[in-house]
């Protein structure tokens, strides 16, 4: 039997939180941000306090971390993301080093049990299914498992197939509200970005399943791919910068050994153009991140290109991706599930991609990691390193050796001081390696 719903206030919905719940929020643009304005309302009114939140990336304005909230939320994030990062930096927000794969698996295993989920969904279709839209990720789970399910049901969720398909019956109080989604725009691609994306596109075959992030680095490598067939995307987000390569034919998915002619998505972040592109488009399957993150799942699929990114890497090839030295900057992410899915892939390429020094002009490649940096991808995981000045292809090569290929795609101004820092830590043997090379 279809499930008809009364749609409430967000005040009146909202009350179904109680101090010291743990709550999980609809990550990136499905931010629901009524509800949560409606919630910080309750705890600035003194109604609710020791109130745990939990959730992956979001856009949007995260109010519960400001300082006149310490104390009365905690948020536990997945991903840190930009609407938190200073809070949790200062430690007024704290975060759960977690692979994504394993995020849902928290929330089924009830290591963080979900009392109440704030989640924003497409209108019914004719059958009485709704659509998580633009993010499944472990909301899904968190929808499964939560005694309590708040649904804001908007017009511009977009009715999205695969996992992100749920009856109405998962829900418990509905708020309309119509509010378009939160946009995150293509960042510009730099003359730098241009040089990356054409040295990692030259790693792409035809016929490979692609998995790449947001930002100007995947947007470059798209931009390179013109002249590519038969791709196909197996990923846990993509960006507008897709769009183009399937409207070329360029995707097709053919070659995919599962999920064929679909590409594969756990999150979406870009345009209302993207917005509108997966909008009842069976092309393309938003999946749980238990599905898309699966090392197994990501593993089937032929020549899986893994394009990911770094903050910092030292000579021996270890991967710094969510801080720089003590201070979160983003989180572990799906980084590792897609390195090591990539990796079991029958002609699989884990890469990672990042311009040589930063805009202010640090290094990114270092004899070692700043104190406190987390390592994300491990030296035995790491395989294809990329810049702006060329390929460094460290799996399998020895340290003295990973050394001397990064130094060769080092920034120039700091390839001398790398060489020194080389010397001394591994002696005159170095230089009998390095000049071998
Ligand atoms: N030392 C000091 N600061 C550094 C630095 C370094 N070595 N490297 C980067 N930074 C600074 C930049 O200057 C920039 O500062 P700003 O915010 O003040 O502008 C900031 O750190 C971000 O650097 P940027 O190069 O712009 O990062 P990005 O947007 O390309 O993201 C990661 C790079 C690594 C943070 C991102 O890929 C990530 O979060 N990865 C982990 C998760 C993951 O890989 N998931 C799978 C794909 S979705």
């Amino acid at each position: 039997m279809k499930k008809t719903y009364k749609p409430v206030s967000a005040e009146e919905a909202v009350k179904a939180i109680k101090s010291g719940d743990r709550v999980h929020i609809h990550a990136v643009a499905c931010f629901p941000q009524i509800l949560v304005n409606a919630m910080c309302e309750r705890a600035r009114r003194g109604e609710i306090e020791d109130v745990t939140i939990q959730h992956l990336h979001t856009e949007g304005y995260a109010q519960y971390v400001e300082p006149e909230f310490e104390n009365i939320f905690n948020l536990e994030s997945f991903f840190v993301g930009g609407n938190v990062r200073k809070a949790t930096q200062a430690g007024r927000a704290d975060y759960i080093p977690v692979f994504l794969s394993e995020t849902a698996t928290l929330i089924y295993q009830d290591i963080c049990p979900v009392d109440v989920a704030l989640v924003q969904i497409s209108k019914p279709n004719q059958h009485g299914w709704v659509s998580l839209g633009t993010s499944v990720e472990a909301t899904r789970a968190a929808i499964e498992k939560a005694k309590i399910v708040i649904a804001v049901i908007n017009k511009y969720v977009p009715k999205a197939w695969g996992d992100a398909m749920m009856p109405l019956d998962y829900f418990d109080i509905f708020v309309e509200h119509d509010e378009p989604l939160y946009e995150a725009h293509t960042p510009c691609i730099t003359e730098i970005d241009t040089k990356i994306g054409h040295q990692v596109a030259s790693l792409v075959e035809d016929g490979a399943t692609l998995q790449m992030g947001i930002g100007a680095i995947p947007n470059a490598v798209l931009a390179e791919l013109g002249n590519h067939k038969r791709l196909g995307v197996h990923t846990e987000m993509f960006s507008d910068g897709l769009i183009p390569l399937v409207e070329k034919g360029i995707i097709t998915g053919e070659e995919k050994m599962i999920d064929k002619r679909r590409i594969v998505a756990s999150f979406l972040m870009g345009s209302q153009a993207l917005y509108d592109f997966v909008d009842d488009n069976p092309m393309v399957a938003m999946m749980a991140v238990d599905y898309t993150n699966s090392i197994i799942n990501i593993a089937k699929n032929p020549k899986v290109t893994a394009i990911n990114s770094a903050l910092q890497i030292d000579l021996t090839g270890q991967v710094c991706a969510d801080s720089i030295g003590t201070l979160h900057y983003s989180g572990v992410g799906g980084q590792v599930d897609f390195i090591s899915g990539a990796a079991k892939s029958i002609g699989g390429k884990p890469i990672i991609a990042m311009p040589s020094s930063t805009l202010k002009g640090i290094s990114k490649i270092v004899p070692t990691l700043t104190v406190g940096a987390g390592v994300v991808t491990t030296r035995p995981e790491v395989h294809y390193i990329v810049t702006e000045y060329g390929i460094a292809y460290l799996y399998g090569k020895s340290l003295q050796k990973r050394a001397k290929a990064l130094i060769d795609i080092a920034h120039p101004s700091y390839r001398e001081e790398l060489e020194k820092a080389a010397f001394e830590r591994f002696g005159s043997h170095y230089y009998y390696i390095s000049k071998k090379i």
